[in-house]
């Protein structure tokens, strides 16, 4: 059965929280003589007022996200990077030592790692051997104590988008909260399901500042929920955890929308000719399709090529340690000569391999 009654999946510590108030939350105007800043300024020069604190909810940035991603102002929750809205919903629903969360292996590592930060069991249920859902499986998996799914579509490292109707029938039937992470979804051509999380309560979309935007210095991951998930992540956060630095990157980012998408077009370019490059090559077995800006590759030898590569300063990622990837390799889309670079070195490592 979905989950309807979300408060009822709140830890009860969280559900009783009175969070703390900060001085921003009260008033940003006037004589402000209130939080103890530097009244005299900032040793830095900027327009940006760095000496007063940030605004708590960032409601201005939060207001232009929703109207992107055709979704409520209040279906916005704002966080440092994806990786503190993961660490957020594991301790707003999973009891530590006691609840489980459910991965579907070969993923994002930052889902475990977060669990066990929180002492939250982790149950994995592995993709198919075509890296798809397995959802009869992963709702099997699922006990009372299960609070949390994670999926990943676009999926890292895989690099592929989940089939949508096993997502839908998992965020129907899983009997607690479904993070879909979406941190690749503007390089794929299927819709993001941002705006689904209007019907149904119990969805959580991740998505970040880091891929399509380029500004992964900036540290801004948002997640999209109903609203009474996202008031609970507003509740738990640290008070200030948006800087006046990364919010203004945040707003001007949608300044230059061509940009935005030429610089898409141009790498999904440039994706398509290096998988055609790398099928050429007799070592590379296989090149998984990709809806990133990254391809995974099956490769001969793989961990050895990978040490080549970086003696040679081409620095890949190694995934042949992830289950149903062995012999994998990871290299993201770089520029046009990064990519130039990348081949050569690895055609020369072949060659060299076969003079041997
Ligand atoms: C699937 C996935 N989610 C989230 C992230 C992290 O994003 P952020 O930079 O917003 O923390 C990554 C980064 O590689 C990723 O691959």
């Amino acid at each position: 059965m979905p989950v309807t009654d979300i408060e009822s999946q709140i830890r009860e510590n969280i559900r009783k929280l009175t969070p703390y108030r900060s001085a921003r939350d009260d008033f940003s105007k006037g004589v402000l003589l209130d939080a103890n800043e530097n009244s005299y300024g900032s040793t830095v020069r900027s327009d940006l007022k760095l000496h007063r604190y940030p605004s708590p909810t960032q409601d201005e940035l939060r207001q232009k996200i929703a109207e992107y991603r055709g979704v409520d102002f209040e279906n916005i929750f704002l966080g440092v990077g994806s990786d503190e809205p993961i660490d957020l919903l594991m301790r707003i629903f999973c009891e530590p030592g006691r609840d489980s969360i459910i991965t579907t292996p070969p993923t994002y590592g930052m889902y475990k790692v977060s669990a066990n930060i929180n002492n939250v069991e982790v149950k994995e249920v592995l993709l198919t051997d075509s890296f798809q859902l397995k959802p009869d499986e992963i709702i099997s998996e699922a006990g009372e104590d299960t609070k949390i799914l994670f999926l990943c579509s676009p999926n890292n490292p895989t690099a592929n988008d989940m089939k949508r109707t096993d997502m839908l029938k998992l965020v129907t039937r899983f009997p607690g909260i479904v993070v879909v992470d979406e941190a690749y979804i503007d390089f794929s051509k299927e819709e993001s399901m941002a705006q689904m999380v209007q019907q149904y309560p119990n969805l959580v979309v991740l998505q970040t500042f880091s891929k399509a935007f380029g500004l992964a210095g900036i540290r801004l991951g948002v997640a999209i929920s109903s609203p009474q998930i996202i008031s609970y992540m507003l509740r738990v956060k640290a008070p200030y955890n948006i800087n006046k630095l990364t919010a203004d990157a945040g707003l001007k980012a949608f300044d230059n929308k061509n940009l935005f998408k030429f610089n898409i077009e141009a790498i999904l370019d440039q994706r398509d000719y290096v998988a055609e490059q790398l099928s050429f090559a007799d070592a590379v077995e296989k090149v998984y399709p990709s809806s990133t800006n990254y391809l995974l590759f099956k490769i001969r030898n793989a961990k050895e090529i990978y040490e080549k590569l970086a003696k040679k300063g081409i620095i890949v990622r190694y995934r042949g340690n992830e289950p149903l990837c062995e012999d994998c390799l990871r290299v993201t889309i770089g520029m046009p000569d990064d990519n130039v670079r990348f081949l050569k070195a690895l055609k020369q490592i072949l060659d060299e391999e076969l003079e041997d």
